[in-house]
């Protein structure tokens, strides 16, 4: 069985070993309950490293103090099946204390950590910057897979690695979705039937922006207006934002055409969902 270690120096060991016998390194970081989209990172990390390290680790810094922190769905057991299919080497599952004690240091990304979801979640790339830079230094990958599910986070830690030039490769991979569209995530589990079925109003409102856009529509105003209008047919659905942006600067797109991010944050019921696509 793939062995799931809890401290800093135990994954150090196993890495400075697999160096020595001159392996790559793959970094596969996440905060576990891990499904089809955790996994198809790991199956691609492990395709292009000869060792892959998933970390396992519900970071408390980037929950909000009204966030759900507590009750994040956890199962390491579960987790380690799918690890050890996927092909993964290592799970690294800390503690929080054995990640956090007396720290005064944190890595910040200005701008385009306001935007989108941190405008509701300020603090939340504060956290995600500052344990993704540990788990860095802790594993020193050669390459670090991050899926597009979370477009703004892919698109922070991209500019954080060039910003501080860490010697590690973003790999950004694609969106996994359920049979009828809904992107799989961790906290689709918060759903009650009546909301899962709600929640499909997130594709199917990208559905209609995409097909608006293919169909020759540039007017970004125009598109994000009509899917929002798409949503609100949805009695349970409450919008945090649908915004079409520029893809690296995360700058609000006029034409939509091409080199954009159309992504949103609804409410459905407590829970909130977050859901993208990009046109490159
Ligand atoms: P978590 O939500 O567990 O996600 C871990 C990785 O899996 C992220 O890169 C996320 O984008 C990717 N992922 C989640 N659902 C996906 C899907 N349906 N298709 C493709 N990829 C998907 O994101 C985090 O954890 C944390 O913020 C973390 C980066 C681990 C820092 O704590």
């Amino acid at each position: 069985m793939i062995p799931v270690v809890k401290t800093i120096d135990e994954v150090r060991q196993y890495v400075k070993l697999w160096r020595k016998e001159g392996k790559t390194v793959g970094l596969v970081p996440t905060m576990g309950y891990l499904h089809e989209g955790h996994k198809s990172l790991i199956e691609r990390a492990v395709k292009e490293n000869d060792c892959v390290v998933v970390s396992d680790f519900v970071n408390p810094t980037q929950f909000g103090p009204n966030e759900d922190f507590e009750t994040y769905p956890r199962d390491i057991q579960a987790d380690a099946v799918l690890c050890e299919a996927a092909g993964a080497k290592l799970i690294f599952n800390p503690e929080p204390s054995e990640m956090y004690h007396d720290a005064l240091t944190t890595v910040s990304v200005d701008k385009i950590t306001k935007v989108l979801c941190g405008k509701t979640r300020p603090t939340h790339f504060n956290g995600v910057c500052t344990v993704v830079s540990k788990l860095f230094n802790i594993v020193m990958p050669d390459k670090a897979y991050f899926g597009q599910k979370d477009a703004q986070q892919l698109c922070v830690v991209k500019k954080m690695v060039k910003d501080l030039n860490f010697d590690i490769e973003i790999v950004g991979c694609p969106i996994i979705r359920e049979a009828d569209g809904l992107a799989k995530s961790s906290r689709n589990t918060y759903l009650s039937a009546e909301e899962r079925k709600a929640a499909l109003c997130l594709s199917r409102s990208l559905k209609l922006g995409r097909s608006m856009i293919e169909s020759g529509e540039t007017n970004a105003a125009k598109i994000t207006q009509a899917m929002k209008a798409d949503i609100n047919k949805e009695p349970l659905a409450r919008i945090d934002y649908v915004e079409i942006v520029n893809i690296e600067t995360l700058e609000p797109a006029v034409d939509a055409s091409g080199h954009i991010l159309a992504a949103m944050a609804v409410y459905i019921g407590k829970t909130r969902l977050i859901d993208n696509f990009m046109i490159d």
